[in-house]
This record gives structure tokens, sequence and C-alpha cells, in this order.
């Protein structure tokens, strides 16, 4: 496995190329949840390549970008246990000189659920996202499900743009008790830890009502909302129930429908969704 540090030597390495490339972008701190599509991608790709960049432009400035956890040496030995090929880890400076000036801006499915909460937040990810294609130039990469609203928006970017790669969605990976795997997590105490559950309960429970045949979003919405109500230290954000591509909120459940949720245990914004289909 090669580390590349620069632009230019990443291009090269991709000019002398030939073949499938996938590729696995990352913010680093990496868990099983990155593991699992770097592996997916290599089983797809002869040749792969993740990148690990914490991007300063998708951050809020009320958010902790300085913050945000980071351990280099152990994102590497994972990467190396899956067998991934190159670790693009270009620096802030490079990536955004004093002199940037261009942004890419996915319109209407940015404007609601983490948009809403987070505003320029994916303007910063579909331009750092469009950057890291020019210079890797893949075939293939691989997103998680985990982040819907980014997977919609990638999606969305690359279709009006023509960009020439394949967009791959992988499963969200989860604990033992349901809850999916985060870099947020290291930020629960004991006791959050374990009512951060409900997350995953409260999805279930959406799944359970509409696989009985309830079709009406607030009646499901509502049920979820009394069962994460009964847990002390949670606070929701949003319970949201709506269309898969344009994220427009549901009266009457049609599939594929987006049921997604942001809860606050203690600090931590945590996140989660599952598509009914
Ligand atoms: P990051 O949060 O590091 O996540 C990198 C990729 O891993 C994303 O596609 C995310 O959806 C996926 N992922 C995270 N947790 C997962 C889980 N439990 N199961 C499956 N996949 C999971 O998302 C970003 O970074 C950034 O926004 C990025 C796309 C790199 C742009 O900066």
């Amino acid at each position: 496995m090669k580390v590349i540090e620069t632009i230019a030597e990443m291009k090269k390495v991709r000019r002398e190329l030939q073949g499938d490339f996938g590729f696995v972008p990352t913010m680093g701190y990496l868990h099983d949840g990155h593991l699992d599509l770097a592996r997916r991608a290599k089983a797809e790709n002869p040749i792969v390549v993740a990148s690990i960049f914490v991007n300063p432009t998708q951050f809020g400035p009320k958010e902790d970008l300085a913050g945000y956890p980071r351990d280099i040496p152990h994102d590497l030995k994972m990467l190396e246990s899956v067998k991934t090929d190159f670790v693009f880890i270009p620096s802030a400076a490079e990536m955004y000189p004093p002199s940037y000036n261009t942004w890419v801006i996915v319109e209407k499915v940015t404007e609601r659920l983490e948009g809403a909460t987070r505003p320029g937040h994916f303007k910063g990810v579909a331009t750092v996202v469009a950057k890291l294609f020019n210079i890797v130039q893949p075939t293939r990469s691989y997103f998680g499900q985990k982040d819907a609203q980014q997977v919609v928006v990638i999606k969305k970017m690359v279709a009006d743009l023509n960009m020439n790669l394949e967009v791959v969605v992988c499963p969200t990976v989860r604990e033992e008790d349901g809850l999916a795997m985060s870099s947020r997590n290291t930020y629960l105490k004991p006791d959050e830890r374990k009512a951060a559950a409900v997350l995953y309960q409260s999805l279930k429970l959406a799944e359970r009502l509409y696989t009985e045949g309830e079709r009406n979003a607030e009646t499901i919405r509502r049920k979820m909302r009394e069962l994460i109500q009964k847990q002390p230290l949670a606070n929701i954000d949003y319970i949201s129930i709506a269309d898969n591509e344009t994220l427009e909120e549901l009266n009457i459940v049609k599939p594929p429908a987006l049921v997604s949720l942001v809860v606050k245990i203690g600090k931590p914004r945590l996140l989660d969704n599952i598509v009914l289909t």
C-alpha cells in the first residue's frame, strides 16, 4: 500500500495505471463501516484508492473542525488489512489555496434534512467530492447508506454534471445492538451509548408498521417519536419520512421511502436511516 500526499503524484499514478479504479473517500478515523466500503471496492476493482481528508469546507462555523478525531497510523493499518492499493492524504493548503473560488452547489435536495440544519454543509461535500473525482478519476466510487442525503446529493451531482463514474451505495454497518457505526459514537458516555440503541429500535418500529400495512407517514413518525421520548437521554432533532430521490416529506408512504432521523444523545447528534421498499 502506498501513501500519496500531493495532487500531482495522485494524478501521475492514475495516468500510469490502466483498468478499473475503485475509490473510497473518507475523513479518516476509520471504523468497520468505512472498511466495508474498501472491502467491497477491492472485490469489484483491481485497484483501490482511499482518501483521508478532513474537509474544512463542509464544517459550519460552529462545528468543531479542529476537534474532529484523527488517527492516521491506525487508519493506514485498517486500510492495509483489506488490501487497499493507494491512500491519498492531501493537505488542506493544497486542496484550498488562498485563491480558491469554485463551488459545486446541488440545489433542492440539499435544502432539507441535514442541509436545513447545516447550511453550506453539502456545498462543501459536493465540492470536495467533485475535486477528488477529478484528481483520482475513479471508475466506481463507494459511499455508505448511513449518510443517506449525502448519497442523494452525490448521485444528483454525478448525473447533472455527466461525471464518468458509477456511484456504489453500501449498506449501513451496525453494532450488535443496531447502532450505526460512526466516529461520533466515541463521544458517547457508557449510559448514553446504551440509550443510543433507541435510534435503530425506532427505525425497526417504522419498518414493522409499514410491513403490517400502515401507510400514513404521520402515524409512523408519531409512533417513532413516542418510542424515542421514553428514553430520557434522547433529544429528537427530526424524524423524516421522505421520497428517497427528491427528499420531499410524504403524507402517504410510497416506496422507496427514506425514514431518517437525527437524535441528540448527550452532545453528539446521531444520524440513522432505513429505506422502505
Ligand atoms: P466519513 O464520515 O469519513 O465517511 C466516509 C464514508 O463512510 C461515507 O460514504 C459514509 O457514508 C461511510 N460510512 C460511515 N459510517 C458508515 C457505516 N456505519 N456503514 C457504512 N458506511 C459508513 O462522509 C464523509 O466522510 C465525507 O462527507 C466525504 C464523503 C469523505 C467528503 O468529505
